[in-house]
């Protein structure tokens, strides 16, 4: 038999892409650098990295202030193709272009894309289709636009003339009658690579906030007959984050977009949004997400898993057919084996859980290995830490842990063993060994 895939992988083209990621992010009133604040639990200058990686482009550049020095090892290593320019002084969105065309080999390719960091959530599908609209009708440039009804918004604005694209006002710029316009520019720019280089020089600073406008490119290009226009993304999509209301936001239109994902691809979610997932989150066939869970970085969920309310899971896995949850929060890379049962109210830590085990009520687990087939009962702790160092707790298949039983870790309780309810275990069981401490229950007559 013979296959044939119908889509054919997009080829190393000669596209370059340039990130701009060096401005201050004053409005952010933080310490950590905008681009590195988090949507669905993922910093956006990746969300951004992964987006640009995805169209194959022959260079990325990525503009940064000095404040990112200290990121560009760990960036450079997630995204091994990537070249950092550093912008000294944040002179405005076209000062950064041209630092970025210290690249040399920005300027080898026929076309560019310009994108912000601050832009997290543009999809792979839009700027495709922004860029095959670029070549097919043969622009130099292509604003990637947005519509915005809230005419109080911070975003520069398309001005047209007799349907033509003419320039883009930015907010401090706009004057009474542009302040409705509606159509927004996303700060993303399609342009052909040879203009962009020659052209900049052209933008200059004399506006309010005495900075290098990107946008003014439109109009210098227009006067000259170029051909400008633009590409309209869907709603909510190109948005920026300047600060953390804007952030806030973005989070919402990821948290509906991943549900909607999700659902679509077949999990009931019972109460859609109350449930949060991150960028990362993997969830396989037939499982159900009761109203109030999260899901953290790393998750990844087998098939036909029953997730219930008010459970935390990150950094784990959940195998098929496992029941997890009311109130059960899972951390640190643990893996819950396949039909097993966890909680309510059940805290696992670093802990490799096999299958069909049942840990039904009021447990902590941390760094433990359990075998298949086990029984913990309720209030059954592990004591992993000695106020030093953590230590490991084995439990081997089938046994049976009675309730409200410590166990001193480092420990290891062999298979088919049983402990008894109440018992403070502090060494080593061997296979088939029933324990429990003998203390006697003295009854007096309270007289
Ligand atoms: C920019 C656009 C605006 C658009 C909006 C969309 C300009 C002049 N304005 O405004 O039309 O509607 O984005 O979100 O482009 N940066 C640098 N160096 C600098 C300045 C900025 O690298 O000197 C980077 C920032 O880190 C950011 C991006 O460029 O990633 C955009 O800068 P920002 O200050 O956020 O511009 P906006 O005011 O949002
Ligand atoms: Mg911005």
């Amino acid at each position: 038999m013979i296959i044939i895939s119908l889509k054919k992988p997009l080829k190393e083209m000669s596209l370059s892409i340039i990130i701009l990621a060096a401005g201050q992010g004053l409005r952010m009133n933080s310490e950590i650098p905008k681009v590195f604040h988090s949507v669905g639990n993922y910093p956006m200058i990746y969300h951004v990295l992964d987006l640009s990686q995805k169209l194959k482009p022959s260079s990325t550049t990525l503009v940064v202030s000095n404040k990112l020095k200290s990121f560009e090892k760990s960036l450079i290593k997630r995204y091994q193709k990537i070249k950092f320019e550093y912008q000294k002084k944040p002179l405005g969105t076209a000062n950064a272009v041209i630092t970025a065309l210290n690249n040399k080999e920005i300027i080898k390719k026929k076309n560019t894309i310009i994108l912000y960091g601050d832009t997290p959530l543009i999809t792979y599908e839009t700027l495709s289709k922004a860029l095959n609209d670029f070549k097919r009708k043969k622009l130099d440039l292509s604003i990637l636009s947005m519509i915005e009804n809230d005419t109080n918004n911070s975003y520069g604005r398309l001005v047209f003339k007799k349907s033509k694209l003419k320039k883009i006002v930015e907010k401090s710029e706009l004057n009474f009658k542009q302040k409705n316009i509606l159509l927004c520019n996303s700060g993303i720019m399609l342009i052909k690579t040879k203009l962009l280089n020659e052209k900049l020089k052209q933008v200059k600073n004399k506006n309010e906030k005495r900075e290098f406008f990107l946008t003014d490119l439109v109009e210098i290009l227009d006067k000259e007959n170029y051909k400008v226009s633009y590409f309209n993304s869907r709603i909510g999509e190109a948005m920026g984050v300047n600060n953390k209301t804007d952030l806030a936001k973005a989070e919402r239109k990821f948290q509906d977009d991943m549900r909607e994902k999700f659902l679509k691809q077949g999990v009931t979610i019972i109460d859609p949004c109350t449930v949060y997932f991150s960028k990362d989150t993997k969830i396989g066939k037939d499982v159900i997400v009761h109203p109030n869970v999260v899901f953290g970085p790393k998750v990844k969920i087998g098939n036909s898993v029953v997730i219930k309310s008010f459970s935390h899971i990150e950094s784990s896995s959940i195998g098929d057919n496992a029941i997890v949850g009311p109130f059960v929060r899972l951390r640190d890379e643990s893996i819950i084996g396949s039909q097993s049962k966890i909680g309510n109210f059940v805290e696992i830590k670093k802990s490799k859980i096999k299958k069909n085990v049942k840990i039904s009520h009021l447990s902590y687990i941390g760094d433990s290995s359990i075998e298949k087939n086990t029984n913990i009962g309720a209030g059954t702790i592990t004591c992993n830490y000695d106020g030093l160092k953590k230590n490991k707790t084995y439990i081997g298949e089938n046994c049976f842990i009675g309730s409200n039983t410590s166990l001193i870790a480092p420990i290891k309780i062999k298979k088919d063993s049983i402990i008894g309810a109440g018992t403070v275990v502090d060494k080593n069981i061997q296979e088939g060994t029933v324990v429990y401490r003998k203390s006697q229950l003295i009854k007096k007559n309270k007289k």
